[in-house]
């Protein structure tokens, strides 16, 4: 663990050396306000939409990696003597760093020279502010007088706009220091509005927004203009007015905006100073009004100590709903603390930002944040279903849907994707199951062609429109792609199928005649889906069985994708999983395609997605053949598809097996050399680069990932196998035969579970006994108490 490691409670992941492989990043999020805040301070902040109200920017393809930031830049006036506190920018070799990123926020410590600073940085849940919570001390046995700077560099709304319209849209910039409030503010004479579709004109086309910077020290001087803070050909590293130690009180109405406070301090020796740096976002219609209330309530630093309270304790309210206690310290510090956390993120941030997704074109993908709202149906599951309600709107009344869509705009991207539709009712299905509010499925809301339909009929509505775009040979068609998106050429003419969708509709078919069964309404769809599944069960295996294991897809020509036939690309383990899970194959090729994955794509990081990887670009096939050998959904350690590999060897009852493909890509274990795996230790990636690649190891766009959501399930579903149902906790582990005992708590309608799990002849799977409150069951469904009490079940396997 050469650049850091968990704290013993495994809260906090701290790292020790600034200059890691690669920036090593936290989210500090409440649902409007965005922060990205790496190691060294970097990072930036949106309001809801990183592409059409950023507030601070990012700078794409910049060397050296990761500025602009939040930074604080002090001087000893002694000597003239300037470092940040955070190392960035200013990279001075500093006598002590150390970032602790935990859940919501980030503290960085440094030491140089006998002064020792302190950062503190998060966004409270209750405002849409960020807190940067300093304290410097004078450790030596002088007087220290120093100046200090912070130092932001704004983008004011439309980040697209800002980077490919240079200059031109910064001719609507305006920052300037206000003296009698103390506080730097700045906006864009154009943008978005966030106003109600009928107040939006009192917005005049601007930015319906505008950013405040305040700092609780004296302020002596402020800078708004990049360029005179700066200095000409100077970089963050070097600014002029830091080196001379006087900032020249610009304003800014075009060019680079920035926000600098200057602050001159003395400390005696030993003394200490703690201060605040409060960066916000207000109306822009009542600005003053508004930054005025919020600084007056938020300069108290109880105030502030209080919200970073409320940040631990919604935290532990929230994860509590399920903990863990396994024989194994790193699946219980991953499924108890990170997975989680990064699930909520997820569920918040979609694939709309993060150091790898530029927050500028893509928006909320929509296969993704149905998959992402997975986790918070047990945390949250009002928010989830808020945003299921946002995935309705965001389907057409044909059942298709917007690929990705855009908050803020309410607009979207058509693509043609032949999953989209599916992952809609399955979304529902996991909130039902975890929730069993089944009036959900007749609550109204509208299409996006504005026509309405209730959450059920748009099930419905998704379902059909993928039955009724199916080949001759009644196996769905893969048209722009499917769940990999870089099969994107092999359906362009209408022809060619996927193996993955058809599975994946028989299991939604599935669950939603279980579904219907338990509810004992809908006989007719019941025959009709059951129709439905045999038909494309059937289709499945007299056309797609390749003797060993299941094509992928077929392209427009016939031709097969992920067959023994091709010589690239032979095996996809994406058809054989979903196989299982959807039930189509039998028990023996069940085990049959499994157990080739196995053979022809395991690796020590995990799976690879196909074997072997493409060499030549095809454009029969896609993009999948253009990515270099290894990488991305050419062959690399796709961690997400993992997942429902997982889970088809828990359906095969394999719990040794399912074990050690989820232990292995635990991120902690999966990135024991920092250095080969570069990205951050503590968080799942997207991918792991394959072994078609010298980068063998290196993972590729972390955070924002399906993984997240999906491990979540296999950690505590599949495996733990505590299973939410309509009409009670279903128990059926799936463990390692090595494990002795485990235990989980579960909050689930009301009522808390304290489920003990012995295995004393070391099986994998397999109930004997169940008693619940000390009395036998003979059944391993727990029923709903709603009682907001404590139950005691001990499961012997
Ligand atoms: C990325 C995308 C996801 C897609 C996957 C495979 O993770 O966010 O939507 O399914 O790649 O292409």
């Amino acid at each position: 663990m050469k650049y850091g490691r968990f704290s013993d409670d495994g809260m906090e992941f701290i790292i020790t050396h600034p200059d890691t492989p690669s920036p090593w990043i936290n989210y500090h999020i409440n649902g409007r306000y965005y922060a990205l805040v790496s190691n060294t301070g970097g990072g930036y902040s949106y309001y809801v939409s990183p592409r059409d109200s950023r507030i601070t920017r990012r700078r794409y393809n910049s060397v050296p990696e990761d500025r602009p930031g939040r930074y604080l830049y002090i001087r000893d006036n002694s000597n003239g003597n300037y470092w940040s506190l955070t190392w960035q920018p200013v990279l001075k070799k500093l006598d002590f760093y150390e970032c602790r990123h935990g859940l919501g926020y980030t503290r960085i410590k440094s030491s140089y020279k006998g002064i020792r600073g302190e950062v503190l940085y998060f966004v409270p849940i209750e405002e849409d502010i960020e807190i940067w919570r300093f304290n410097l001390k004078n450790t030596t046995n002088e007087v220290k007088d120093l100046t200090l700077f912070t130092y932001v560099e704004f983008c004011l709304g439309l980040a697209l706009e800002d980077l490919v319209e240079q200059p031109n849209t910064q001719h609507y910039n305006r920052v300037y220091f206000d003296k009698e409030d103390k506080v730097i503010y700045g906006t864009k004479l154009i943008g978005v509005s966030f106003l109600p579709k009928e107040k939006q004109h009192l917005d005049e086309g601007c930015w319906g927004k505008y950013v405040f910077m305040y700092s609780t020290l004296d302020v002596v001087g402020y800078d708004c203009d990049r360029e005179i803070f700066l200095g000409r050909y100077r970089s963050e590293e070097n600014p002029i007015v830091v080196e001379q130690g006087k900032c020249r009180n610009s304003i800014l109405t075009s060019g680079h905006a920035v926000g600098v406070l200057q602050h001159d301090i003395k400390l005696k020796p030993k003394e200490e100073i703690d201060f605040c740096v409060i960066m916000g976002v207000v109306d822009r219609l009542k600005y003053r009004q508004q930054t005025r209330r919020i600084i007056n309530k938020w300069k108290n630093f109880e105030v502030i100590d209080k919200a970073f309270d409320n940040l631990r304790e919604y935290y532990k309210k929230v994860f509590d709903k399920i903990i863990v206690n396994t024989p194994d310290p790193v699946v219980n510090r991953c499924l108890n603390i990170w997975n989680k956390y990064q699930a909520r993120i997820n569920f918040y941030v979609s694939r709309d930002a993060s150091y790898f997704h530029g927050g500028l074109t893509y928006g909320m993908g929509y296969r993704d944040t149905a998959q992402d709202l997975l986790p918070m149906v047990i945390f949250e599951p009002e928010d989830a279903k808020k945003v299921i309600k946002e995935l309705a709107r965001n389907m057409f009344s044909n059942g298709s849907t917007y690929h990705n869509y855009f908050r803020v705009t309410n607009d979207g991207i058509i693509t043609g994707h032949s999953d989209d539709p599916l992952w809609f009712p399955l979304a529902v299905i996991f909130y039902l199951k975890e929730t069993a509010d089944f009036k959900f499925l007749y609550e109204k809301e509208k299409y996006a062609d504005g026509k309405t339909g209730t959450i059920l009929e748009h099930c419905f509505k998704g379902i059909d429109y993928v039955w009724k775009k199916r080949s001759k040979r009644n196996i769905p068609l893969i048209l722009n792609g499917d769940w990999n998106d870089d099969l994107n050429e092999c359906g362009k003419k209408g022809r060619g199928e996927s193996i993955m969708v058809a599975e994946q509709f028989c299991y939604i078919l599935k669950e939603m005649i279980e579904l219907f069964k338990f509810l004992k309404k809908y006989p007719e769809k019941i025959r009709e889906y059951e129709k439905r599944y045999r038909v494309v069960k059937d289709a499945v295996n007299k056309y797609c069985w390749d003797g060993e294991w299941y094509i992928r897809a077929t392209t427009d020509d016939g031709e097969p994708i992920g067959s023994k036939k091709n010589k690239e690309g032979k095996i996809d383990h994406c058809a054989q999983s979903w196989a299982v899970i959807s039930g189509i194959s039998d028990e023996e090729r069940s085990r049959k395609c499994l157990e080739s994955c196995i053979k022809l794509l395991d690796t020590k990081y995990g799976l690879q997605l196909c074997a072997p990887a493409y060499q030549k670009p095809s454009s029969k096939i896609g993009a999948s053949t253009r990515e270099a050998p290894g990488k991305k959904e050419n062959a690399a350690i796709f961690n997400h598809p993992l997942t429902w590999f997982i889970q088809a060897l828990t359906i095969l009852k394999d719990g040794d097996k399912a074990f050690e493909h989820y232990k292995k890509s635990i991120p902690e274990i999966v990135s024991e050399d920092h250095d080969v795996y570069v990205l951050e230790p503590y968080i799942y990636s997207e991918y792991i680069t394959g072994p078609a690649h010298h980068q063998f190891g290196r993972a590729g766009h972390s955070w924002l990932t399906g993984t997240t959501a999906w491990m979540f399930y296999c950690g505590t579903s599949f495996i733990l196998g505590v299973k939410p149902y309509y009409d009670g906790l279903i128990i059926e582990p799936c463990i390692p035969s090595s494990w002795e005992s485990y235990e989980v708590i579960r909050k689930f309608r009301n009522s808390t579970y304290r489920i003990i799990v012995r295995n004393p002849q070391h099986k994998c799977y397999g109930i004997t006994e169940v008693k619940l409150d000390g009395k036998l069951l003979n059944t391993n469904k727990l029923p709903v108490f709603n009682d907001n009490k404590e139950h005691l079940v001990e499961v012997i396997m």
